[in-house]
């Protein structure tokens, strides 16, 4: 059977950061894993209310085919969310999506042919590259920086990829609290990559589920609210990280002729969202308390960041030369260990101690590999396991370390 597999298919071997948490079924692991919003903030009353009021007054319709760009109701209710953020759309610049990760291959399906070349940040969220990959997709990355993009980096290698008859397809980005780093992007850096993807007619993708997750700081306006409508932005967003991600209900924003070709894929792909959790989506922006549900929800992950930002400063002594970011909202920091461990091969040791985070080189595009990284959810473990999970964590890398240094000294 494995002959008739499509080329891209006989080499895939699935989505890395699936396949770790595979390994952590063992409920003793303290995991730091995941990309997990705690339930402890998901608004249960609501979504239970909702569902069962819609199932018992209307099942034959709610559990019906439903529309394929997705229920209006719920699309000017985003609408009129938006535009508390500056975002100023109509109903042909909006399709729902099953989900970000839906929204993402849409994006995939429409600009990809095989090594067309995305242009990054270095690293990036695993599952759109996991998505791209999919499209047998090339990339031009460049680091990130302490305040978002490298934008002079990024034009450069546009400029010469242009030269070389590759001009990029797009440009991906998550500017707020980004997954994996949870660096957030600065306003000269968002006008800055504006600039870019004007100057050379590359739409700009910004991937956004964590916007209102912010704990501390100013707010930054988002790269879509300032395009001003002009086309050269398209916005990914999800239900998952603010409400719950269990419903995968999501929704891409953009010019309405992206709009149109996405629904045309959606209508070929999954066809429709299901109508009882986009009526839940609908009932949670139209009839919840959404301002005291963030604020629930920033105070309940705050708190959780500050311990484990506390207990990376007791367990990581400067001398370690471990380096961590200190984000202002998200799910997630980026840590940065001395060149010599192998993060992937620290998994492995970590679970044997019981704790597990994700070694960074699933978060690096193709061909931008790198092996000392690591990314941390701080959102989903307790307090206390936050505590002992860094502990653990702490006495691994020394252990590592160790045996390292041992086997420098026998060779
Ligand atoms: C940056 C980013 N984009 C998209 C997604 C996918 O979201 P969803 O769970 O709605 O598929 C995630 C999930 O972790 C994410 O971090």
């Amino acid at each position: 059977m494995k002959s008739l597999f499509a080329t891209i298919m006989k080499e895939y071997e699935g989505y890395q950061t699936g396949k770790m948490l595979c390994y952590i079924q063992d409920p003793e692991i303290i995991s730091f894993a995941g990309g997990l919003p705690s339930s402890d903030v998901f608004p249960l009353d609501l979504i239970q209310k909702t569902a069962q009021k819609a199932l018992k007054e209307d099942p034959a319709q709610v559990l019906q085919y439903s529309s394929i760009p997705g229920e209006k109701e719920l699309m000017e209710a985003i609408i009129d969310y938006l535009r508390k953020d500056g975002i100023h759309i109509k109903l042909d610049n909006i399709m729902i999506t099953t989900s970000g990760q839906h929204g993402l291959d849409l994006l995939g399906r429409l600009f990809l042919e095989p090594k067309d070349v995305i242009v990054a940040d270095c690293p990036t969220f695993g599952g759109a590259l996991a998505s791209f990959e999919l499209e047998d997709a090339e990339y031009m990355a460049k680091d990130i920086e302490e305040d978002g993009s490298d934008v002079k980096g990024m034009e450069a290698g546009i400029e010469d990829l242009i030269s070389r008859g590759r001009k990029p397809k797009f440009t991906y980005v998550v500017p707020d609290f980004q997954n994996p780093s949870g660096i957030t992007m600065s306003l000269e850096k968002r006008l800055a990559l504006l600039s870019m993807s004007k100057k050379f007619g590359i739409p700009l993708i910004e991937d956004s589920p964590y916007r209102e997750l912010r704990y501390k700081g100013e707010n930054i306006p988002s790269i879509y609210s300032l395009d001003k409508n002009q086309g050269n932005v398209i916005g990914v967003y999800t239900f998952s990280k603010i409400l719950c991600p269990g419903l995968r209900v999501g929704f891409n924003i953009g010019p309405s002729e992206v709009i149109r070709k996405f629904s045309f894929i959606k209508g070929a792909n999954i066809l429709n969202t299901p109508k009882l959790n986009q009526d839940i989506c609908t009932a949670f922006l139209r009839e919840y308390d959404l301002d005291a549900h963030f604020n629930r929800a920033r105070k309940y992950y705050s708190e959780k960041l500050h311990f484990f930002l506390e207990a990376m400063e007791e367990n990581f002594p400067d001398d370690m030369g471990v380096k961590w970011t200190k984000p202002e909202g998200g799910l997630f920091l980026w840590i940065t260990m001395p060149e010599q461990i192998n993060t992937l091969e620290l998994f492995y040791e970590a679970l044997k101690e019981k704790v597990a985070f994700v070694p960074g080189e699933v978060c690096y595009p193709k061909g931008y590999f790198r092996y000392n990284t690591m990314r941390i959810n701080f959102s989903y473990p307790t307090r206390d396991e936050i505590v002992e999970g860094v502990k653990r964590l702490s006495f691994v890398v020394k252990k590592y370390l160790t045996k390292k240094k041992k086997n420098t000294l026998t060779k």
